[in-house]
C-alpha cells in the first residue's frame, strides 16, 4: 500500500482528496492545523479506518514533518494547507506569509532533508514526488477577449494572497531546480463542491439565501470565474501525482467561465426550485456592494497540457454540479449549523458591515 503524506487534508480540497485516496487504497497521514477551516468533520466517513492517520500540526514545523516522514516513509507528499482566502488576505497579508510562503519553504526542507537521508538506490528514494496544489490567481488577472492562462503564461500576482501562492510556487520549482527535488505543481481554477467553507462566493450566497439574509455581489458581478467541481480537481490532482513529469507545471480548469452575477443568479434558481420561499424569489435578496480591492476582472485556464498528456477531462458540468452542490448544503444542516460558529460570525461582520 502507497502512503501519501496529506497537508491541509482536513480542508475543502484537501478533505475531497482524502477521501478518494483512501478509497482508492492508498493510507494517508493527514497533516492539518484544524484552522478556521480545517474541520475534522469533512472526514467523517474515513473517522474509524485504519488507512487515515490525521495528525494535528502546522506545515512549518520542521521538526513534526521530519518525524511524521521517519515514521510513515511517504511516498509522496501533496500540499494542500494554505491560507486561501483573498479577503482575508487584505485585511491580514502576513498570515499569508507564516503559512503559504515560509510554511511551504519549511516544509520543503524538512522532506526533501529527509530523503536525502534514504537509499539514493532504493526505491523509495527514486520514485518519491512532492506535489504542491497551486491556484489559476497567480497570472493575475484577465480582460474579456485575453487568451486563457497556460502553463506558460508569467506570473503578475495582484493579490496579498495569490502573491504568497506564487511565491510558493516559485519555491516548489526553486527546489526542482537547484536540489532536483522530484517536484510537481497544479494550479487550477475556482473549485467549488461540497464541504466548502462558507466565506467563499457559492456556499456563502447558498446559506445566505436560505436565511433571508443580502446577497453580497462585489462591484458590478459582471467579474468572471472559471468553475471546477472540487472532485475533477481532486482526480487530476492525482493524475498528475501519478503520471506527471516531474519538474513541470500543470494547469487544471472546468471550462466553465461565468460571471458572478451568472453565479448567484444560478444559486437563486436552484433555491426556488428545490426550497422555494414564500416571501419571494431569492433573487431578490442579491445586493450589490462595495467591491474587493484589486478585484481581479476575469481567471480563464486552457487546460490543454494535463488533457492531451496525461488524458485528465472533468466529468461534471458548471450546471449539474452547482444544483447537487447546492442540494448538498440543504442536505447537510448538521455540517452548516456546525461551520457557522462564533468565528464564522465575526468574519461576517468584519468583511460585510458597512461594505
Ligand atoms: P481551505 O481553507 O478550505 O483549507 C486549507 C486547509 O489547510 C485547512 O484544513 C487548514 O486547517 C489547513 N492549514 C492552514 N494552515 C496550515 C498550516 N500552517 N499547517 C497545516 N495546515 C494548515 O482551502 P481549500 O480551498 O481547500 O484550498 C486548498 C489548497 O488549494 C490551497 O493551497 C489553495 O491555495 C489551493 N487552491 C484552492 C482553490 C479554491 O478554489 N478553493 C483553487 C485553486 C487552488
Ligand atoms: P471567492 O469565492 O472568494 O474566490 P476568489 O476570490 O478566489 O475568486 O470569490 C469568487 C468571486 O466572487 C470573486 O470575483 C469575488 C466574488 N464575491 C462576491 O461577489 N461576493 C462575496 O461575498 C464573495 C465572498 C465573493
Amino acid at each position: 500500500m502507497k502512503t501519501i503524506l496529506v497537508t491541509g487534508g482536513a480542508g475543502f480540497i484537501g478533505s475531497c482528496y482524502v477521501l478518494m485516496a483512501v478509497k482508492n487504497g492508498f493510507r494517508v497521514i493527514n497533516l492539518d492545523k484544524l484552522t478556521y477551516s480545517g474541520n475534522l468533520e469533512n472526514l467523517a466517513e474515513i473517522q474509524n479506518d485504519s488507512r487515515h492517520i490525521f495528525v494535528r500540526g502546522d506545515i512549518g514545523n520542521y521538526e513534526l514533518v521530519q518525524h511524521l516522514c521517519r515514521e510513515y516513509l511517504p511516498d509522496y507528499v501533496v500540499n494542500f494547507a494554505a491560507e486561501s482566502h483573498v479577503d482575508r488576505s487584505i485585511l491580514d497579508p502576513e498570515a499569508f506569509v507564516r503559512t503559504n510562503v515560509l510554511g511551504t519553504c519549511t516544509l520543503l526542507r524538512a522532506v526533501k532533508e529527509w530523503r536525502d537521508g534514504l537509499d539514493s538506490a532504493g526505491e523509495l528514494y527514486k520514485n518519491f514526488r512532492f506535489l504542491h496544489v497551486s491556484t489559476d490567481e497567480v497570472f493575475g488577472a484577465l480582460q474579456p477577449g485575453d487568451p486563457a492562462f497556460t502553463e506558460k503564461t508569467a506570473f503578475a500576482p495582484n493579490s496579498p494572497y495569490s502573491a504568497s501562492k506564487a511565491s510558493s510556487d516559485h519555491f516548489v520549482r526553486a527546489y526542482y531546480e537547484t536540489y532536483g527535488f522530484p517536484c510537481l505543481i497544479t494550479n487550477s481554477s475556482n473549485n467549488y463542491g461540497p464541504r466548502q467553507f462558507p466565506e467563499k462566493l457559492i456556499p456563502l450566497v447558498t446559506l445566505n439565501a436560505l436565511k433571508r439574509k443580502p446577497l453580497p455581489v462585489y462591484g458590478t458581478g459582471e467579474n468572471i470565474r472559471d468553475w471546477l467541481h472540487v472532485e475533477d480537481h481532486c482526480e487530476a490532482i492525482h493524475t498528475v501525482l501519478l503520471k506527471g513529469s516531474v519538474g513541470e507545471t500543470y494547469c487544471i480548469g472546468g471550462s466553465s467561465e461565468r460571471t458572478n452575477i451568472e453565479v448567484v443568479r444560478a444559486i437563486c434558481a436552484v433555491l426556488d426550485e428545490l426550497r422555494p420561499h414564500a416571501d419571494g424569489k431569492y433573487e431578490e435578496l442579491i445586493t450589490f456592494v462595495k467591491d474587493r480591492l484589486g478585484h481581479d476582472f476575469r481567471y480563464a485556464i486552457d487546460c490543454g497540457k494535463i488533457k492531451t498528456q496525461l488524458g485528465w477531462e472533468p466529468k461534471h458540468t458548471f450546471e449539474e454540479g452547482l444544483a447537487a452542490t447546492v442540494k448538498w448544503y440543504l442536505d447537510n444542516e448538521a455540517w452548516t449549523q456546525n461551520v457557522q460558529s462564533g468565528e464564522y460570525r465575526r468574519w461576517l461582520e468584519k468583511n460585510y458591515t458597512g461594505r
